[in-house]
C-alpha cells in the first residue's frame, strides 16, 4: 500500500525520489507524486499513472531543482484516485508539504475545525488536515509545529514533511504505521521499506512508534513520544539491491519460486546445531511453553494458509490444541486467549493492519505472542515477545511464493523444537525429521528442473473459467494456498475445498469437463483421496493429481498426474505448493496478466 520516501543531502533529491518510489511501486498503489525543496520554494509533480510518467514529466528528475524531497505512492482509501487526492499535500499557503501512510481516524472532526477557522480543502483525503494543522501551529520553529500536530492525530500514520522556510530539513514520524530511516555522513533518507534506500545506504535505524525524525544532509536527531532526544540504535541491513532486482528472469514471481531452495535453506540451518533445533533469539522455554494449554496461529492471506499447516503439524507433534485463525477476525471475536495461551502471529511484511492488530488483542489478553516475520525491524516484528525471523530475503512479487514457504519452514523447526522440550515425541524420531527438512531444498530444486511440464499443464488450461483444488489434511491446507495463488494472479475463479466435504453440496458442480486439482501427497489418507477422486470422475471431471512419486493408484485414476520426491508425508506441503506456483505463474502469462501487480492487491496490507 501507500510508500513513503524522503531524501535530505547535498545532491539533487528527484532523480533519487523517483528512484526510490519505483522501488516502491511493488507495494501497489493507483497515483503518486513528489515534491523537491529549495532556497526558491516548492516544486510539486502528480500523476495518477505510473512513476514512469512522473519521470517522463520531469526528465528524470531534472525539471526539479533542490536537495531535499519528499515522495509518496499512494494507494486510495478516502477519496479516489485522482490528481487532488494524490500526495504530497499542502497547506493553503504551501508553506508546508506533507505525504502520508496510514489513516487520520478524526480527519473528519479535525477538518469540521479547519473549516470554521476558514481553511479550504482541495481534496477529499483524510491526509490533507496535516499541512493545514502545521500552518495553524507553526509560529516559526517547524519541529513544534510537528509535534503540536501530531499531538491532534488519532489513527495510524507515517509522515514526512517539508517546510518552505527551512529548506535544509526534513522531518519524519511514524505511528502504528512503518518508516525507516537511513543514514550515511552526508545524506539521510527515510522510506516505508529498505528496499528503497539500500541502494545508497545499508545503515537503517528502525522509528519507534511516536518518534520524530529532524533530518539535515549532515545531521539526524530523533526525539520520542516525549519529545527527549533518543538514541536509536543503528542496523546493519545484510541484503545488497540485486536481491530486491528481477536478477535475468522476467517476474519477480518467477525469481522468487526460484529462489525459494536457499530462503528455506537458509532459515533452518542457522538454528540447527547438531541434531537439534536450538533457537537462540527468543525467550520462550521449556518452563514456559510447559504453562501453555492451547496455541493459536493468527495471520492474513497465504501467511494464514501456512498457519493451516502449522496447526497440523504442531497438533501433530505436540498434541496440544491449535487454532489457525484469520487475523481480521480474530481481532473482533474477543478471542479466549489468556497467559495460557501461545499465540503465533505470522506475517512476511511484518506490518499487516489486521494481523498487528491481532497481536495487540493477544497481547490485552495476557497472551505470550511469538511472531514469525521476513521484514527486520518492522512493527509485528517489534511489538512481539518473541520474533522468528525467516531468512527469506526481500519479497517483491504480490503473491508470495517463499514467504510462505520460509514460514512453513520456520513452524516445522519449531514443532520439532518444541516437541523436543516438552517430551511429546520420540527423540529419534525428532531427529529423523530434522534430517528429512533438511533434503526439502534440494527436492524443491528437482521440482524447479520441471517448470516446463507445469507451463505446458497451464498452457491446455488458461480458457479454463472454475476449477477446483481438493485435500485432505495437511494437502487440504496446500489445495487453500494452491487456489489463491490462481486467483491472485490468473484472476480465473476457484475453490479449495476439503475433499470429505465435497458431497455435502459443492459436488453440485461438478460436470463435464470441470478442472479438479486433487492434491494427494498425503500418504496417510492417499486412499480417501482416491475415493474423491473417483467420485469426481464419475460426474464427468477432468481430474490432475498432485502426489507424491509411486502412488501408482492414483496415476489410474486420473487424466493427468506430476509427481513430487518422495517425502514424510508431514513435510508435504512444502514440496506441493511449488508447481502449483508455477502452474498459477504460467496460466496468469499465458493470459496477459500483470503478475508481479495482480489488479486491486497490494503487498502490504498497512490499512484495515
Ligand atoms: C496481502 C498479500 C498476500 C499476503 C497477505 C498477508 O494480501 O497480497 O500475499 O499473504 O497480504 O501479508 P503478510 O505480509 O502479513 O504476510
Amino acid at each position: 500500500m501507500c510508500g513513503i520516501v524522503g531524501f535530505v543531502g547535498k545532491k539533487p533529491a528527484a532523480g533519487l525520489l523517483l528512484d526510490g518510489l519505483e522501488k516502491l511501486e511493488y507495494r501497489g498503489y493507483d497515483s503518486a507524486g513528489i515534491c523537491v525543496g529549495s532556497n526558491n520554494g516548492f516544486q510539486i509533480e502528480k500523476t495518477t499513472e505510473r512513476i514512469q510518467t512522473l519521470k517522463n514529466s520531469t526528465h528524470n528528475g531534472e525539471y526539479l531543482v533542490g536537495s531535499v524531497g519528499i515522495g509518496h505512492t499512494r494507494w486510495a482509501t478516502h477519496g479516489a484516485p485522482s490528481y487532488y487526492n494524490a500526495h504530497p499535500h499542502t497547506d493553503m499557503d504551501g508553506r508546508f508539504a506533507v505525504v502520508h501512510n496510514g489513516i487520520i481516524e478524526n480527519y473528519l472532526s479535525l477538518a469540521k475545525e479547519l473549516k470554521r477557522e476558514g481553511v479550504t480543502f482541495v481534496s477529499e483525503t483524510d491526509t490533507e488536515v496535516i499541512p493545514h494543522l502545521l500552518a495553524k501551529y507553526y509560529h516559526g520553529d517547524f519541529l513544534e509545529a510537528v509535534q503540536k500536530t501530531v499531538a491532534r492525530l488519532e489513527g495510524s500514520y507515517a509522515l514526512a514533511i517539508l517546510c518552505r522556510d527551512d529548506p535544509d530539513t526534513l522531518i519524519a514520524t511514524r505511528r502504528f504505521s512503518p518508516l525507516i530511516l537511513g543514514v550515511s555522513s552526508d545524506a539521510n533518507y527515510i522510506a516505508s521499506d529498505v528496499t528503497a534506500l539500500v541502494n545508497h545506504t545499508k545503515d537503517v535505524l528502525y522509528m519507534e512508534d511516536g518518534d520524530i525524525a529532524v533530518m539535515t544532509a549532515d545531521s539526524h536527531t530523533v526525539y520520542d513520544k516525549l519529545g527527549q532526544p533518543v538514541e536509536r540504535p543503528i542496523s546493519r541491513v545484510t541484503w545488497d539491491i540485486a536481491a530486491a532486482e528481477k536478477g535475468g528472469y522476467d517476474h519477480f514471481m518467477m525469481k522468487e519460486i526460484n529462489e525459494q531452495p536457499k530462503a528455506i535453506e537458509q532459515t533452518i540451518e542457522c538454528r540447527i546445531k547438531e541434531r537439534h533445533v536450538e533457537f537462540d533469539e527468543i525467550a520462550l522455554d521449556r518452563k514456559k511453553l510447559e504453562q501453555f494449554n492451547k496455541i493459536q496461529i493468527v495471520a492474513c492471506g497465504s501467511a494464514y494458509h501456512a498457519g493451516v499447516v502449522g496447526k497440523y503439524v504442531i497438533e501433530e507433534l505436540l498434541r496440544i490444541p491449535v487454532e489457525a485463525d484469520i487475523a481480521s477476525e480474530y481481532r473482533y471475536r474477543d478471542p479466549l486467549a489468556d497467559e495460557h495461551t501461545l499465540v503465533i502471529i505470522i506475517s512476511q511484511s511484518g506490518e499487516t493492519a489486521d494481523t498487528l492488530a491481532a497481536l495487540q488483542e493477544a497481547k490485552r489478553k495476557g497472551a505470550y505472542t511469538l511472531s514469525i516475520v521476513n521484514v527486520v525491524g518492522s512493527s509485528i516484528a517489534k511489538a512481539s515477545d518473541d520474533v522468528l525471523y525467516t531468512w527469506a530475503g526481500p519479497e517483491i512479487a504480490v503473491a508470495t511464493t517463499k514467504g510462505y514457504s520460509t514460514q512453513i519452514a520456520l513452524l516445522y523447526l519449531f514443532a520439532i523444537w518444541a516437541a523436543r522440550q516438552l517430551g511429546t515425541a520420540d527423540r529419534h524420531e525428532l531427529h529423523q525429521l530434522l534430517a528429512e527438512l533438511r533434503t526439502i531444498p534440494e527436492k524443491i530444486d528437482r521440482i524447479l528442473d520441471q517448470a516446463d511440464t507445469l507451463k505446458e499443464m497451464a498452457k491446455r488450461l488458461t480458457r479454463t473459467d472454475s476449477l477446483f483444488f481438493i485435500g485432505r489434511n495437511l494437502d487440504y491446507a496446500v489445495a487453500m494456498e494452491a487456489s489463491l495463488k490462481l486467483k491472485e494472479i490468473s484472476y480465473i475463479h476457484s475453490e479449495a475445498y476439503a475433499a470429505g466435504e465435497l458431497k455435502h453440496g459443492t459436488i453440485s458442480l461438478i460436470e463435464k469437463g470441470r478442472v479438479v486439482f486433487a492434491l494427494s501427497g498425503y500418504e496417510k489418507l492417499a486412499d480417501k483421496l482416491l475415493s474423491n477422486i473417483k467420485e469426481v470422475k464419475s460426474r464427468g471431471a477432468t481430474v490432475i493429481t498432485v502426489t507424491q512419486e509411486g502412488n501408482m493408484l492414483a496415476a489410474k485414476e486420473s487424466d493427468d498426474i506430476f509427481y513430487i520426491p518422495r517425502t514424510h508425508s508431514l513435510f508435504v506441503p512444502l514440496l506441493e505448493v511449488i508447481p502449483f506456483q508455477i502452474y498459477a505463474y504460467y496460466v496468469a502469462l499465458f493470459n496477459g496478466c500483470d503478475i508481479d501487480k495482480p489488479r486491486n492487491l497490494a503487498k502490504s496490507v498497512t490499512v484495515e
